[in-house]
């Protein structure tokens, strides 16, 4: 049994201490907006903060996340209110199937926090995360006008 802090809240989770936290996430605690892709870290769509440093979930042990601070795509919005990142995924039309957005917002959250203002370069060596559907060109040009904001 493990306790994870998740959006502020605490859950106890049932589950080996090996186990992958994105499977402890979604088949534990019920919270799906954080994805599969690859399960070797690799496309970024299982991404979560941990402590505020953005991590992929697929490849963080359920031990090593007891005691930390977790936020899901779930836990983004405070009060009610979207993130800003969000906010300019909806203005900018970025998602197109959308599998990917979760990780991708919770990416470009934690390069905000860092980089008020990224450059394209900062973007392209911090955002490596993939996109079936192609839609980088949107990412960035949502990235700058949350940067903005
Ligand atoms: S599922 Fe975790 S990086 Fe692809
Ligand atoms: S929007 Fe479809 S994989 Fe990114």
């Amino acid at each position: 049994m493990a306790s994870l802090t998740i959006n502020g809240k605490t859950f106890e989770v049932d589950a080996d201490m090996d186990t992958p936290l994105l499977w402890a996430i979604r088949e534990n605690v019920g919270l799906t907006g954080t994805k599969y892709g690859c399960g070797i870290a690799q496309c970024g769509a299982c991404t979560v903060h941990i402590d505020g440093t953005a991590m992929r979930s697929c490849s963080v042990l359920l031990s090593d996340a007891v005691g930390k601070q977790i936020t899901t795509i779930e836990g983004l919005a405070t009060n009610g209110a979207l993130h800003k990142v969000q906010q300019a995924w909806v203005a900018n039309d970025v998602p197109q199937c959308g599998y990917c957005q979760s990780g991708m917002i919770m990416a470009v959250a934690a390069l905000l926090k860092d980089n008020p203002k990224p450059t394209d370069k900062d973007i392209d060596d911090t955002i490596t995360n993939i996109c079936r559907c192609g839609t980088f060109q949107q990412v960035r040009e949502a990235i700058h006008a949350a940067a903005n904001v």
